[in-house]
């Protein structure tokens, strides 16, 4: 494409006078900014993702031009309202906008939105310090980032800093982000193969199967290979929301301190209330070595994430801090925002309300599933991370379309076609539960 600062320039000021509010939003701006949308995703993102979208709303419907929301309700350009049964893949588990996140985040704006990297940040400093306080075990120091993807490369980083081995031990079907490090502990081959050789030394175990875990960390030991740590999601996510045996997180920590491996909870879905504890480690009561977080933990407002572990394990960072850092992570917003979040989730106990909401999605989910058996074969999840599985992922997306038409917004797993995720705000209205429940009903009796 030929440069044109001038069309850039008006490009750019058209955009700003809808953000600013200077332009009016009427109905042909409106449908100017998704047809736009849908021509700037084409010609300039990546058209594959009209065709993906295409197939979830089947009406061939790309003009959902996401643009606002509140709570569990988002809208598009067009005016169009939708229950948010997404929750942004984790990221809204506190819904769109809360308002003590939003204020939070706005006033640190005004103070100061990022820090000059050589004085000391005070909001930075107290994350790590509250997340001390919450997290289980020993874990005392934190590192913090932008994304969940960044959070896994610092804990894998820390891993091999601390044992000085430079082996993993990951599980089949996880997902722990895309970039090169988190990459190469996903347990899927349509991510990876394509970018082998990734980092090298990385075994696989079935995700829930102690015993396999076990077996690699016995091999391992026999032969020499030196294992840094054991990563594992405490619920897989993108799997399909799996749920591991009662007894698998505790034998983890007992066989990972057993053979002086590490063992790494990615929390980066299930932190911070999802599972229906504050963490998803505290439905067993385990401790893990480092802990990784992302997505909620902003608040669904401003990204941030970060990995904690032990003043033992941290050692290793302290006689060059400089070891891994980042000019933008745990920047002052992020941190307020954070802190808000944390505040809302202690005050209004969001995990309870995960717990309680999840448990009532369950059993209708399941009544669903005994009137539509032949269409919807498997109900699982913990809390508010559940998973529907269909007898096949045409089924699936067909639902998932029945549902778009009836404003309801729902999505499939990364890595398992099958599932479709029910993963809402915690402290989504019980209104809102039981409207999708009868909406799943309609789209499902239109299906059979
Ligand atoms: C368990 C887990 N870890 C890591 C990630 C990567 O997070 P991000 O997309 O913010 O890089 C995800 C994202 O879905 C996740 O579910």
């Amino acid at each position: 494409m030929e440069r044109n600062v001038t069309e850039a320039l008006a490009e750019v000021q058209w955009m700003n006078g809808i953000v600013s509010g200077t332009t009016e939003l009427t109905q042909p701006v409106r449908e100017k900014l998704a047809s736009h949308t849908v021509e700037n995703f084409r010609d300039h993102i990546n058209k594959g993702f009209l065709e993906y979208r295409k197939s979830a709303t089947i009406s061939g419907d790309f003009a959902l031009t996401e643009w606002e929301g509140q709570g569990s309700i988002l809208r598009d350009a067009l005016g169009r309202e939708f229950i948010d049964m997404l929750g942004g893949f984790g990221l809204y588990s506190l819904g769109v906008r809360h308002p003590k996140v939003v204020a939070a985040a706005k006033a640190q704006i005004d103070r100061s939105p990022q820090y000059s990297q050589e004085m000391l940040d005070p909001l930075r400093a107290q994350l790590g310090r509250v997340l001390a306080k919450l997290t289980p075990g020993d874990l005392q120091y934190g590192f913090f980032a932008n994304s969940g993807t960044e959070a896994v490369e610092g804990a894998l980083k820390l891993a091999k800093l601390h044992t000085g081995k430079s082996g993993f031990i990951s599980m089949l079907n996880s997902f722990h982000g895309k970039s090169l490090g988190s990459l190469s502990m996903m347990g899927k081959s349509v991510f990876r193969k394509p970018l082998m050789p990734l980092l090298a030394n990385v075994q696989y175990a079935p995700f829930g199967d102690a015993d396999a875990v076990e077996m690699e960390l016995m091999k391992a030991a026999h032969v020499g290979n030196g294992i840094a740590a054991v990563i594992a999601e405490p619920v897989q996510g993108e799997a399909g929301a799996v749920v591991p045996p009662d007894d698998f997180w505790p034998r983890l920590r007992e066989m990972c301190t057993r053979y002086g491996v590490l063992l790494i909870a990615d929390e980066v879905q299930t932190g911070f209330g999802r599972l229906g504890e504050m963490f998803g480690v505290d439905c067993w009561n385990v401790a893990p070595d480092i802990m990784c977080f992302g997505k909620a933990l902003g608040g669904g407002v401003i990204p941030c994430s970060g990995f904690v572990s032990t003043p033992e394990i941290w050692k290793c960072l302290e006689p060059n801090p400089f070891m891994h850092t980042t000019t933008t992570g745990g920047n002052p917003v992020a941190c307020a925002a954070a802190l808000a979040a944390i505040e809302v989730m202690l005050t209004e106990d969001t995990p309870r309300q995960s717990r309680e909401k999840g448990a009532y999605m369950m059993g209708e989910l399941n009544r669903l599933k005994d009137k539509y058996p032949h269409l919807l074969t498997g109900i699982r999840g913990r809390g508010m991370l559940i998973g529907m599985e269909f007898v096949d992922g045409k089924v699936g997306y067909q639902t998932v379309a029945g549902l778009f038409r009836r404003g309801v917004l729902t999505s499939g797993t990364l890595n398992n076609s099958q599932v479709i995720r029910i993963e809402p705000a915690l402290n989504i209205p019980m209104e809102l539960l039981d409207q999708t429940i009868d909406r799943l009903d309609q789209a499902l009796a239109e299906l059979a």
